[in-house]
């Protein structure tokens, strides 16, 4: 497996903190690829706003569910409002990320990744001295359920790291869970065909430090993927824009709104709904003059839930497009992948 094996790869944090006016050479990339298209030169080419206490309000629900399923077939992204996670919790979980990421990185290594696993502060894999480096620092955890928890990675300093990450994954669970009901009554379906995998599921989560970068046109901060989730759940720490999807050969920012939740669908979900909402291409850029922080949950069905089209949305017009999987099968094939093999979502069908 391509995962297996590792080769260590150095701090940007520390990087940056030199204030190099060039970059080693394996964090640049002479790919130009799409156009970038603001937002607010086209609204078509603009992330909708769903505001979930509309979603469970009778009198506005019908309309709001007609804007989710049209966000999620057309996009699989949307910004959530009103989602009922506390504006002290976020605000403490953005200060407790801050915190940390300014540690000194001796103090931060206490937490490090072992060799093969994400698990723990450091960067994204490389498996050759030849592959490009992304502009990255992370750190990485397994948050619910609660057997998962590895604490020889969870941070003890900044103090109060620990409980609010608690309460966070907590209230990130609820969400996903919300979310996925509305998703399903958005289709037509009974309303826990998704959530019901989710309610006792997987969540890890991957806190972000993109650092200031000075040759932001020529680094990646997370390079072009979809997620291989049920859906993910984003919150940007800042004002400062560096996530983007790209829809229609453009690349589009999800700026940053105070306090919205920034949701996409993953491949898990593309099966569960038989292709109707499908996982959206994302990546990471970065900021000549600001650190931008990000804090993203994976959300994962429990592992004894079989991954594939949900029955209802099987029929003779629209037969099955995935294959139904054990989680297993599902994280072999993710696992397995040839980095320049058949695409993963090829590998479900
Ligand atoms: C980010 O925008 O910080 C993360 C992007 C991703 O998780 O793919
Ligand atoms: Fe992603």
């Amino acid at each position: 497996s391509n995962l297996e094996w590792s080769l260590p790869v150095p701090s940007v944090k520390e990087l940056s903190i030199q204030r190099p006016e060039t970059l080693p050479p394996r964090y640049l990339r002479d790919d130009v690829d799409y156009p970038i298209t603001a937002p607010n030169s086209d609204p078509s080419f603009s992330i909708s706003l769903i505001d979930m206490a509309k979603l469970a309000n009778p009198e506005f629900q019908e309309s709001e569910l007609q804007k989710l399923h049209t966000a999620c077939k057309d996009w699989g992204v949307f910004q959530l409002l009103n989602h009922g996670v506390s504006n002290d919790l976020l605000s403490n979980m953005k200060k407790q990320i801050h915190d940390f990421f300014n540690l000194p990185l001796q103090e931060k290594q206490r937490y490090a990744q072992k060799p093969g696993s994400l698990e723990g502060h450091g960067q994204a894999f490389v498996v050759s001295e030849e592959q490009k480096l992304e502009w990255c620092d992370m750190i990485y955890l397994k948050t619910l359920p609660i057997r998962n928890r590895n604490m020889s990675f969870w941070p003890y300093d900044p103090q109060e790291f620990r409980v609010t990450l608690e309460s966070y994954s907590e209230d990130m669970r609820r969400v996903t869970v919300s979310v996925l009901r509305f998703m399903a009554m958005a289709l037509g379906i009974e309303a826990q065909k998704f959530s019901e995998a989710f309610q006792d599921g997987k969540y890890n989560v991957r806190m972000n430090c993109y650092p200031a970068c000075p040759q932001p046109e020529r680094v990646i901060g997370i390079s072009p993927h979809a997620d291989n989730t049920g859906i993910t759940l984003l919150l940007d720490c800042g004002d400062t824009p560096g996530l983007q999807f790209l829809k229609d050969g453009h690349w589009v920012f999800a700026e940053p709104i105070a306090d919205a939740i920034v949701v996409n669908t993953g491949h898990i979900i593309e099966m569960m709904s038989n292709g109707i909402y499908k996982a959206p291409v994302h990546r990471a850029v970065v900021n000549r003059w600001k650190e931008r922080l990000s804090i993203v949950t994976f959300c994962y069905p429990n592992i004894d839930a079989n991954i594939g089209p949900v029955e209802e949305l099987i029929k003779t017009a629209s037969p099955a497009l995935y294959k139904t999987l054990t989680n297993a099968e599902y994280f072999n094939i993710f696992f397995n992948q040839k980095l320049d093999g058949i695409p993963f979502i090829e590998m479900l069908k």
